[in-house]
């Protein structure tokens, strides 16, 4: 494979939605099996390379302070999931870190947004650029996105996927109608273990079906509107503020569906169009000056 020098740029690490999520059992391990259909934003983290003599990785934005110092290590034995993709795919390709890593930081932290995960895979991304190298031509590329967190290969992709068992079922789908979509998190810590602890004693669901291709965005809120997110109700027990979240997005003017993405404790909205969705944005933001509120575009992130 012929080696190119590295060229500067950046990319979005887009949010991952969990447009429903169903929690459809529980494995021995204590994991549990879920179905959820997830899409992407055009809200995220950034992740800049320039290129340098020596690797380098640092964390700028609004959260870069939130992070431990074994998480802003850039050494081999940093707890950030996006050095250990940009050594990990250094060493897959044996090619030197020749490169300075940046993340800009706008997702709040383990926010139910995919962040790290996304993080992780828009590194990836952003180096296999920068190299010129295209991901077929990586051998071990899929095992290695795994083995970096379940979630990672379908941030590679960004594209809308259904995901099963604890995330490593992956079935993609076709690209999905766009919609804008407001982001609001209440800033308050909600560790995904509690609240898959709160869910125990809960019934099961099962799987919700999905068609590979949906066109029409009434299908689409249709077929989001007859699923859930299992997890909801739990976070709530530990975040009550997520429904106060929810009670805001829904009372917006235009608003077609608000809901809680992932575990927690970030909440969505998907609206009739872009003004409403930003009129809800401002006002939301008014009453609320604590949570972190964004306005955006469900699907095709990559164009970002
Ligand atoms: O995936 P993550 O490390 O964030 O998960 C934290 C905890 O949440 C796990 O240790 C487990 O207790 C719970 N969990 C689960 N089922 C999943 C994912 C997480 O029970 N599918």
């Amino acid at each position: 494979m012929p080696e190119h020098p590295v060229k500067s740029l950046s990319v979005l690490a887009p949010a991952k939605i969990n447009l429903y999520l169903h929690v459809t059992g529980r494995r021995g391990d204590g994991y549990h099996l879920l179905d959820s259909l997830v899409a992407f934003a055009s809200i995220g983290d950034r992740i800049s390379i320039k290129p340098s003599g020596a690797f380098s990785f640092r964390i700028e934005g609004p959260y870069a302070s939130a992070f431990t110092a074994a998480e802003l290590e850039s050494g081999p034995e940093s707890q950030n999931l996006a050095v250990r993709a940009a050594r990990g795919l250094g060493d897959l390709l044996g090619r030197r870190l020749d490169l300075a890593l940046t993340l800009t930081k706008n997702m709040p932290l383990a926010a139910g947004l995919g962040g790290g995960s996304a993080d992780a895979a828009a590194v990836i991304r952003a180096m296999l650029d920068a190299w010129q190298v295209a991901p077929q031509a990586v051998q071990g590329l899929d095992a290695f996105l795994l083995s970096l967190g379940a979630d990672v290969p379908v941030c590679m992709r960004c594209r809308p996927a259904v995901i099963r068992g604890i995330g490593e079922e992956i079935t993609y789908l076709d690209e999905i109608p766009e919609m804008p979509i407001l982001l609001v998190n209440p800033q308050k810590h909600c560790p995904t273990p509690d609240v898959f602890k709160a869910f125990a004693g809960r019934e099961f669901s099962a799987p919700h079906p999905v068609p590979v291709s949906v066109k029409h965005t009434q299908d689409y809120l249709e077929l989001l509107l007859a699923a859930r997110n299992d997890l909801e109700a739990p976070a709530q027990t530990i975040v009550p503020g997520i429904k106060t979240v929810l009670e805001a997005i829904s009372n917006a003017e235009g608003g077609r569906l608000a809901r809680m993405s992932g575990s927690g404790a970030s909440c969505f909205g998907l609206f009739e169009n872009e003004e409403l969705c930003l009129v809800a944005a401002e006002q939301i933001r008014q009453a609320h000056q604590d949570w972190w509120i964004r306005a955006g575009t469900l699907g095709r992130p990559q164009r970002h």
